[in-house]
């Protein structure tokens, strides 16, 4: 399919950065994590402590990056991004770790992907805000120890599998898995990103873009983006359900989203 070469997925990043839902209200459904998530960030603000490490997984598309902002956003805290594959020696996660502040929140997404030797600097650096270094070799080698300041690591990966079960031991805030949306859900993700993105668009529309969405909201913003650019070459001011149609049959998307 035509849609997942690199432009577009570029195209995505940006229009993921515009739609990403930016407060409880608009992270539709997911309810169960949610309310999990919720109830996590309001004991540990009573306590004023930073909350406990969070681990996401799921398919790509279903919101785990969104959800990282989202606590991000709610703690008033600053987020620093990175990723499995970025963090290639230890000293970029000991720069990482020793430029962190207290309460931030350190994102690693495709955590997966982290090599074994970075894992290991993890352990201690999660359960007792430790990072140990080692420094030099052979006999005259020693460790020195250094504090960290108290964060929060949110981990997300698309490949729970892969992730070695000391790592997934230490997500203490819990480990939650995303599920796919239902057709309503994707409705209301639809409906919103048009609202967002100046778009008029009609109920059979919404009905055709999420039935082919595979339940997906970052498909469901695709394909609502590719009927835009449709609808504007046919000078045509909304989405109908016949233009949605037409979209995504030049698409080559059938009616369940493949
Ligand atoms: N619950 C939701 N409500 C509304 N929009 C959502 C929701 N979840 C995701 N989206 C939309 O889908 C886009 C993709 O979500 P996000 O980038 O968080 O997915 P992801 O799980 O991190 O994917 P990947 O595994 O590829 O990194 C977001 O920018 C947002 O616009
Ligand atoms: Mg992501």
């Amino acid at each position: 399919m035509a849609i997942t070469d690199t432009k577009f997925r570029e195209d995505d990043r940006s229009l993921d950065q515009t739609l990403r839902p930016k407060s409880w209200d608009e992270y539709i459904g997911q309810e169960l994590i949610k309310k999990n998530l919720k109830i996590l960030i309001q004991a540990a603000q009573e306590r004023g402590e930073p909350i406990e490490h969070l681990l996401f997984y799921g398919p790509p598309g279903l919101g785990k990056t969104t959800l990282a902002h989202l606590i991000s956003r709610e703690l008033n805290a600053q987020v620093k991004v990175t990723s499995g594959p970025a963090i290639e020696k230890v000293g970029d996660l000991a720069s990482i770790l020793t430029n962190l502040s207290a309460g931030d929140i350190l994102f690693i997404d495709e955590a997966h992907r982290l090599n074994k030797l970075i894992e290991e600097i993890l352990y201690p650096a999660l359960e007792s805000r430790s990072l140990d270094i080692i420094i030099g070799k052979g006999p005259s080698a020693r460790t020195i120890q250094l504090e960290l300041p108290p964060f929060t690591l949110i981990a997300a990966t698309t490949r729970i599998a892969l992730l070695s079960s000391p790592l997934r031991s230490r997500f203490s805030g819990g480990t939650y898995r995303l599920d796919f949306y239902t057709e309503d859900e994707i409705k209301r993700i639809i409906a919103r990103s048009a609202k967002i993105l100046g778009i008029n668009i009609d109920e059979g529309a919404m009905s055709e873009i999420a039935k082919r969405s595979r339940f997906t909201p970052r498909v469901a913003n695709r394909l609502l983006k590719r009927c835009r650019d449709f609808a504007q070459v046919e000078k045509s001011n909304s989405i109908t359900g016949d233009l949605a149609l037409k979209t995504l049959d030049l698409l080559e998307i059938d009616p369940v989203g493949l």
